[in-house]
Order: structure tokens, then C-alpha cells, then sequence
């Protein structure tokens, strides 16, 4: 009998970041992930994402929790598991793009704080977004003896995203210095087969190991998996059983039974496994119980597939309509999608473009006439300050839109002055870890309403006479 050559497929675990991000808005609460962990370290993970992200977000804006504290404490949980973070290029965990002190110091703390692997993405596949934090992993892999640059490629489909266009962008990635590649497809467009001419031609584009990350949303993600695998994919992402599924991950337990005793068997303990079920299923009740957790997003949604649109952009536009008394307008928006995309320059539908894309298209149909109306946000894709699109941009939109203005061509964050003295100036009176000058350069309001709370807490405040709502604790 011939010996199988082996090649076990590596999982990352997503349960603490995105499955409940996808599923529970991001709310499992710190406290209640520790008791777990131990068990989940003794898995055989190659990773385990638990950063990044909205977590960060919602740590200080609605569980009143330091992210940063959240890391250590995983972290002093996970002796031999590495740690995975998301990552939005120059936008770190914000909303803006940050100049290149803040990307490097937030890199910096996030690997001495404890991550291991950065998963870093741009919502136009602009690589000069990424450099900067890219960088930074590598000097401060250095330095830390831990971190891991991963570029993740948005994927989406259109004229433009061809075969050669993603090996090309793997070529690239590769000589940017990045450890590994990750196909990051938000909204569950990759088909089966289309996976396995994808992975076979980036396979043979580069020597980086690559990592596939789906939803489940249109049905196919597991299939998916299966023929990613196949053509020789190295990681994939999966979330435990009770937070897998509908708009989260395909189910960790099902892909490892799927590969058992192939030459692809994680060798993981489908008994471990089971006890970790165990200890998250009572919460996903809890969670489908207070309505935290919504059985709609647990089903497929077929349109997904139907309009390549990722569904939470659908649900977006449908509320937009709805507040406009407008819902019989939901299918002339959704005919105008694929044109303000192809205004736009083609990009991928992730976030942030695909609510510009979305909330432009709406605009579009509701006023009757095209670009009447312009967003904000429009209007900065058109300057070129998020980056360079795949496709031109429309010069007859940017005409009208933005007549006679300066279009930049350069990376937006090269015209950016060093902003962390200043942001440190800003906030100093509540700084109580070099952590704190991060967590308010990215949500300002948010971090300071955090601040006066832990600083409450600490004072041991009557929380009685508090007023959380608007932040205010009297000392
Ligand atoms: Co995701």
C-alpha cells in the first residue's frame, strides 16, 4: 500500500470575531469568551480571529470594554494558538484614512499587545493602501519576535476581475514583502468551480501560502471550501457549529469530518470540538431568545447571488427606501448598482464602497436624474482620494459632480501630515495606557465617552446617577 502524501488543511477559527460580528452585531462580551479558551488552544488552530474588525467598535461604543485589555486577556488564554486580527489598510479599525504614524504605531501595539497574524484589506484593492501597515508588521516582526503580514484581496466579480487580474495582484502582493495572500470574499460570491480555476491559477502565481475567507450567505460557502481545498487552497476560515452558517462562516466540525482520513484531515478531536459546541450554544439561544441573534440572517439569501451585491448593502437600500416612502423603487436601484459601479470605476462591493456605491444609486433613482445629487463620499471616490479604481472612472460623472476640481493621483496618505502628537494632545487628560491616544484616534467621541466611564467605574461613581446615554458621569 502506497503511503498518502498528506497535506492537512489549516483552519483558522472565526467564533470570536467575525461569525459573531456577522451574526450578533459583534457582542460577545469579553468576560464571556476566557473560561473557552483553554480548550480552544488545545484545538490545533492555525490561528484564531478574535481582533479587529468592528470589535474594537463595539468594545468601547456598546460593551463599555477596552479592546485593548480584551486582547491581553485572549492572548494570556492562547499559550500556543496565533492570534488573528482584521485589518482596513490606512483605515485601521476606523472610518478615514490615517496618516502613516498612527498605522505604524497601531500596528506596533497590536503585535506587542499580542496578535500574531494582520490581515490587512482595502476596499478598492489599491496596494499603496496597504504598504504602510504592511511595513510596519515586518519591522516590528522584528523586533516583537511575532507578527505576520496577510493581504487579503477584496474579490468580487465584473469585466475587470479576470483570472490575470488576481495573479497579477498575488505577484505583487508577493513583492510587497506580505507573508500570505487571503481571498476575502465578504458577501459569498466565489461559486465552487469558479474556486477551483481561481485557486489553481494563483497557486501557480505565487509561492505565499493562501487563505480563503467566505460567508455562507448565498448557500454555496462549504462547497466552496471543499473545491478550494482540492486545488490546493492552505488555509480556510470556518466559525464553530452554533455561530456558523447564514451570514457567518461554514461550520468548523463539518469541514474537519469532511477532510477526515483524506490526505487533507486536520487531525483535529471531533470530542474537543463537541465540548466547545457545547460551551457556546446556551449563549446562541440566549442570543436568538433577547433578539440579539435574528433567525432571518441564519437562512440564504439567493439574492445575493442573483445581483452580486453583498446582503447587507440590500438591507441597507431597503431602509433607505423605506424612510423615503419608496420601496416600490427597490428594483430601478437595483438596475443602477451596476451602473454607479461601473461610474465608479468597477470597484468591489465591500465596505466602505458598497454603501457609497449603494446610498449613490438610490440618490440616482429617487431624484430622476443622475448625480443630481452627490454624496460626500461620492465625490472623495471621484478625487480619487480612496484610491485607484480597477477601470477608469467616468469623466462625463466627474465632470458634473466635481467640474474644474484637482484629482489626486498620488496615495491619498502621502498628503497627510503625522497626526499622532496632535491626537495625544487632544486626549492626554484621560490617558491611562499608550493605547488610549489609538483608541480615540479612531472613534474620538466614542473612546472619550469609554474614558469617562472607566474612569467612573474606577472612582466608583453611583452608577445610579449616571447618564450613560449621553456619556456623563458625575464624579
Ligand atoms: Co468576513
Amino acid at each position: 500500500m502506497s503511503e498518502q502524501v498528506k497535506k492537512p488543511i489549516k483552519i483558522t477559527e472565526t467564533i470570536l470575531r467575525d461569525a459573531h460580528q456577522s451574526l450578533i452585531a459583534t457582542r460577545m462580551p469579553t468576560e464571556f469568551m476566557l473560561p473557552i479558551l483553554e480548550k480552544m488552544d488545545q484545538v490545533g488552530y492555525h490561528s484564531v480571529e478574535c481582533w479587529g474588525g468592528a470589535t474594537f467598535d463595539a468594545s468601547l461604543r456598546f460593551l463599555k470594554e477596552d479592546p485593548w485589555d480584551r486582547l491581553r486577556k485572549i492572548r494570556d488564554g492562547f499559550k500556543n494558538t496565533k492570534l488573528q486580527m482584521l485589518f482596513r489598510g490606512q483605515n485601521i479599525l476606523g472610518y478615514r484614512p490615517y496618516a502613516d504614524d498612527v498605522v505604524e504605531y497601531f500596528v506596533q501595539k497590536s503585535i506587542s499587545n499580542g496578535i500574531d497574524i494582520i490581515r490587512i484589506f482595502d476596499c478598492l484593492n489599491d496596494l499603496r493602501n496597504l504598504q504602510a501597515a504592511v511595513d510596519a508588521t515586518n519591522k516590528f516582526k522584528v523586533q516583537e519576535g511575532r507578527g505576520h503580514a496577510q493581504i487579503a484581496l477584496s474579490y468580487t466579480l465584473g469585466d475587470a476581475y479576470t483570472l490575470e487580474y488576481w495573479t497579477d495582484m498575488a505577484k505583487k502582493i508577493e513583492e510587497m514583502g506580505a507573508d500570505s495572500i487571503c481571498i476575502k470574499d465578504m458577501a459569498g460570491l466565489l461559486v465552487p468551480y469558479k474556486a477551483t480555476e481561481l485557486i489553481t491559477a494563483m497557486k501557480s502565481a505565487t509561492k505565499l501560502p493562501i487563505q480563503l475567507h467566505t460567508h455562507y450567505t448565498s448557500g454555496v460557502a462549504s462547497m466552496t471550501y471543499l473545491k478550494a481545498v482540492e486545488a490546493g487552497v492552505d488555509v480556510i476560515d470556518t466559525a464553530m457549529s452554533p455561530f456558523a452558517l447564514g451570514t457567518s462562516q461554514p461550520a468548523t466540525e463539518v469541514m474537519v469530518e469532511t477532510f477526515k482520513g483524506t490526505e487533507y484531515d486536520t487531525g483535529f478531536d471531533q470530542n474537543l470540538l463537541a465540548e466547545i459546541a457545547d460551551y457556546f450554544r446556551p449563549y446562541r439561544d440566549e442570543c436568538l431568545a433577547n433578539g440579539l441573534l435574528n433567525p432571518k440572517v441564519m437562512g440564504v439569501d439567493i439574492k445575493t447571488l442573483l445581483y452580486q451585491v453583498p446582503g447587507g448593502m440590500l438591507s441597507n437600500m431597503v431602509s433607505q427606501l423605506k424612510e423615503q416612502n419608496a420601496e416600490d423603487k427597490y428594483y430601478d436601484v437595483l438596475k443602477e448598482i451596476p451602473q454607479v459601479r461601473k461610474d465608479l470605476g468597477e470597484p468591489p462591493l465591500v465596505t466602505p464602497s458598497s454603501q457609497i456605491v449603494g446610498t449613490q444609486a438610490v440618490f440616482n433613482v429617487l431624484m430622476g436624474e443622475r448625480y443630481k445629487m452627490a454624496t460626500k463620499e461620492t465625490k472623495a471616490v471621484l478625487r480619487g482620494e480612496y484610491g485607484q479604481t480597477v477601470k477608469p472612472m467616468s469623466q462625463e460623472v466627474i465632470d458634473k459632480v466635481i467640474p474644474g476640481e484637482e484629482r489626486i493621483t498620488c496615495r491619498y496618505a502621502d498628503l497627510l501630515d503625522n497626526e499622532l502628537d496632535k491626537l495625544e494632545g487632544e486626549m492626554k487628560e484621560w490617558k491611562q495606557q499608550d493605547e488610549d491616544v489609538l483608541s480615540y484616534a479612531l472613534f474620538p467621541q466614542v473612546a472619550t465617552d469609554f474614558f469617562k466611564y472607566r474612569q467612573a467605574q474606577q472612582e466608583k461613581v453611583d452608577m445610579t446617577q449616571a447618564d450613560t446615554k449621553n456619556g456623563a458621569y458625575p464624579v
